[in-house]
């Protein structure tokens, strides 16, 4: 079989991308923009994510929205007069650019009425999900499409039948930022099973220092969890708790996690928004030996100024 082949047959092909937060981390930038429009290079945060879902096979693609998220929506539509006027010009490369977003994956949306927390954004999705296990992918965490995640996910999914979570080791100091997994090994490096979970634990409750960063791989039994949930942390319906209600062996069926190892950017973090648009930009295509050589002089100047400092 070849690899599109094997994508196709797996039982996983849709994705979930909530995207309905308010950005107040980004603030002014996010006033009259959704954080998921920020341009990471050339291109909105939100269109990284949705090309990484199509590039595991998940074609089609629901974003979860709130209020002032228009431009969101508009992205994805196609703009016959720019398209027009693009081709009229012979620029086939803008062309491609323009439709780029709107021939990704079939993107379909829906609004969450109320901003009750993430759980309650994703279970929102049952009517379009129905009775099929999906993935779900945070809308501010950028997977570096070099270092591919969801793959890895659906298989262990595929083949231990179970519920798949991403989690990255973090510094102790910021595991508060997180939902944070106590763990056992496996015969795997790469893949723990999950005894329990904690939406934004202290330093001190932390079971370890594994976070969840925003890739899952769930079964339709989740929305029955998550229409039992009581609010948790900051009142809002946590899709952790509902992670550790099956964690913790009360639901259907185990959680598994896949231990990522390589680039995440959290775009909804101004800091991490800027080394994203450096650590892309230095291998894009058309911009990337510009800005290496910037980055490289730079870094020079500064070293310079540190040392006469
Ligand atoms: C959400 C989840 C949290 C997870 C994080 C990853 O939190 O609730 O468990 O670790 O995404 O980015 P948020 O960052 O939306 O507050």
């Amino acid at each position: 079989m070849t690899d599109t082949q094997v994508k196709h047959s797996r039982s996983v092909t849709k994705a979930v991308v909530p995207a309905a937060g308010l950005g107040t981390r980004f603030l002014p930038a996010t006033k009259a923009m959704p954080k998921e429009m920020l341009p990471i290079v050339d291109k909105p945060a939100i269109q990284y994510v949705v090309e990484e879902a199509a590039s595991a096979g998940l074609g089609d693609v629901l974003i979860i929205t709130g209020r002032n998220k228009d431009n969101l929506l508009n992205h994805f539509d196609s703009v016959p007069e720019l398209e027009y006027s693009l081709e009229r010009k012979g620029d086939e490369g803008k062309l491609d650019k323009v439709r780029e977003s709107s021939e990704v994956a079939e993107v379909h949306f829906l609004r969450q009425g109320q901003p009750l927390g993430l759980g309650h954004a994703v279970g929102r999705a049952r009517c379009h999900v129905g009775d099929e296990s999906f993935a779900v992918l945070l809308g501010d965490d950028l997977i570096d499409p070099r270092d591919p995640l969801l793959d890895r996910m659906i298989a262990e999914h595929d083949s231990r039948g179970a519920t798949v979570i991403a989690l990255m080791e973090v510094p102790r100091e910021s595991v508060h930022l997180y939902g944070c997994a106590a763990v056992e090994t496996t015969d795997d490096p790469d893949v723990v099973r999950i005894t329990g979970l904690i939406e934004k634990p202290s330093a001190e409750e932390a079971p370890s220092n594994l976070a969840i960063i925003g890739r899952y791989v769930l079964r339709p039994e989740i929305f029955d969890v998550i229409d039992e949930l009581p609010p948790g942390r900051g009142g809002e319906i946590q899709l952790t708790d509902a992670l550790n209600y099956l964690a913790e062996g009360k639901g259907d069926g185990p959680v598994y996690g896949v231990i990522f190892r390589g680039r995440r950017y959290d775009t909804g973090d101004r800091a991490d928004w800027i080394k994203a648009n450096v650590l892309l930009g230095v291998d894009h295509e058309e911009l990337g030996d510009e800005i290496t050589e910037w980055v490289i002089g730079f870094a020079d100047r500064l070293r310079e100024q540190r040392s006469e400092g």
